[in-house]
């Protein structure tokens, strides 16, 4: 199993337990690219996960031709030496790309977790888009997260018979850390900081908004605080120099917005839910807030995750920053509105998903198809999934 940035490491962890459960059936080694440091780190200190090997490949501020080339001539040395039957990644990373493309050039199998997600769209989000793409054409056993995601692949020629619909374990590890006793550490913002307010939290780092639209979320944030004077905005700032640089000259003076470093996984989901609205870019807490029952506006043009928005329960936005303030300011005034959006759905996966990509990935190996009877596959739908409030 291979993995590289934060949200990888969030939803590979319960695959790893799941795997390693199973005993001697499945030899697991996990790889780290390193292609994040510390807020990778975070997350596998979340999971009490100790990568086997780590590349260490960070670099400041990277570019993505070079990082593409240190993790494809890292990866193609380390599979070299391991010879795995199968490599595992999660998502649309780097690190996942250039993954899959070192396991071809060596004919070992590629398992890609949250396959088939699509926005139809090759520059949004960039280049994410571009490598989910790539590494469909790469991988033997896909694991969709949703009906959706299968259809997509399907749609593009890709067999059934390698496709199977597991949920998404983001679920799983939600469960899993809320359901931890909370040890201090999770509590981040300070009660009386709180009082009186609502929360609205905030992260925001694609690089298709880098420069003019990411500058017109900081502005529209600083619209809305003093518009509204009970709103507090927390955004813990992502470490990306393109992001951390101009996020802090914009808001870095505001008294009721309030940046934050990145935080570890169990104080983010805590704040998750401690907060009122979420103005977001990012696919994990996409797939996050509806299991909370928080309403989400997403400041992207396309979303590869329309299930929550096609139940009503976000909405994709852009990042035009009249139109951030006129949706925020609707669900921050008309409790009608507001309150459609807080219902408890989750339409990306039911907390099983690591256990049927596990069972799917041992039906593979023995020759079984298909890869999951249909009564064992993930249906959305079926209302809220337990979380420990
Ligand atoms: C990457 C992924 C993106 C994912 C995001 C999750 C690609 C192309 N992009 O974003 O899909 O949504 O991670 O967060 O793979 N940095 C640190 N410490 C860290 C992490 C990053 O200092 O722990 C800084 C470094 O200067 C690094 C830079 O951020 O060079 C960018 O890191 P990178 O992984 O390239 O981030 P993104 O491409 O923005
Ligand atoms: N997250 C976190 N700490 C933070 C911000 C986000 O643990 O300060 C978690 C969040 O809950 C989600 C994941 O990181 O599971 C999302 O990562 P990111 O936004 O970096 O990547 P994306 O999901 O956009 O690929």
């Amino acid at each position: 199993m291979v993995l590289g940035t934060r949200p990888e490491a969030i939803k590979l962890a319960p695959v790893v337990s799941a795997l390693r459960s199973r005993g001697p059936a499945f030899d697991t080694t996990l790889v780290s690219t390193g292609q994040h440091r510390e807020m990778l780190d975070q997350v596998l200190h979340a999971f009490d996960l100790t990568p086997d090997l780590d590349l260490d490949l960070m670099q400041p501020a990277q570019r993505l031709s070079d990082l593409t080339a240190r993790v494809l001539q890292s990866m193609t040395a380390t599979l070299h030496d391991l010879k795995p039957d199968v490599v595992l990644v999660q998502g649309d990373t780097t690190t996942v790309f250039a993954t899959a493309l070192a396991a071809f050039y060596q004919g070992i199998a590629v398992g890609h977790v949250e396959a088939g997600l699509r926005s139809h769209d090759l520059r949004n989000p960039y280049p994410e888009e571009m490598n989910r793409r790539l590494v469909s054409v790469l991988t033997a056993v896909h694991f969709a997260p949703t009906a959706l995601a299968r259809d997509n692949l399907v749609s593009e020629g890709v067999s059934p018979e390698t496709v199977c619909v597991t949920g998404n374990p983001v679920v799983d590890s939600v469960q899993t850390i809320l359901s931890s006793p909370d040890d201090g550490t999770g509590t981040t913002l300070p009660e009386d900081r709180l009082a009186g307010h609502r929360l609205l939290l905030v992260t925001s780092h694609r690089r298709e908004n880098w420069g003019t639209r990411l500058e017109g979320v900081c502005n529209a944030l600083r619209r809305l605080v003093s518009r509204f004077d009970d709103l507090l905005v927390v955004y813990p700032v992502h470490l990306n120099p393109r992001v951390k640089g101009p996020v802090e000259e914009i808001l870095g003076a505001e008294e009721r917005i309030l940046l934050l470093p990145p935080l570890a996984y169990a104080p983010f989901l805590r704040l998750m839910q401690q907060a009122y609205l979420i103005i977001t870019d990012s696919g994990g807490v996409q797939e996050e807030a509806p299991i909370l029952g928080k309403p989400v506006l997403v400041v992207r043009e396309v979303t590869e995750r329309p299930e929550a928005s096609r139940l009503g329960i976000a909405q994709v936005i852009g990042t035009d920053p009249d139109q951030i303030v006129r949706a925020a300011s609707r669900l921050l005034t008309n409790s009608t509105a507001y309150t459609e959006m807080t219902r408890q759905e989750s339409p990306y996966g039911d907390g099983k998903a690591s256990e049927r990509i596990v069972n799917a990935l041992e039906r593979w190996r023995t020759g079984k198809r298909p890869l999951l009877p249909r009564e064992m596959e993930f249906v959305a739908g079926l209302g809220p999934v337990a979380v420990a409030s």
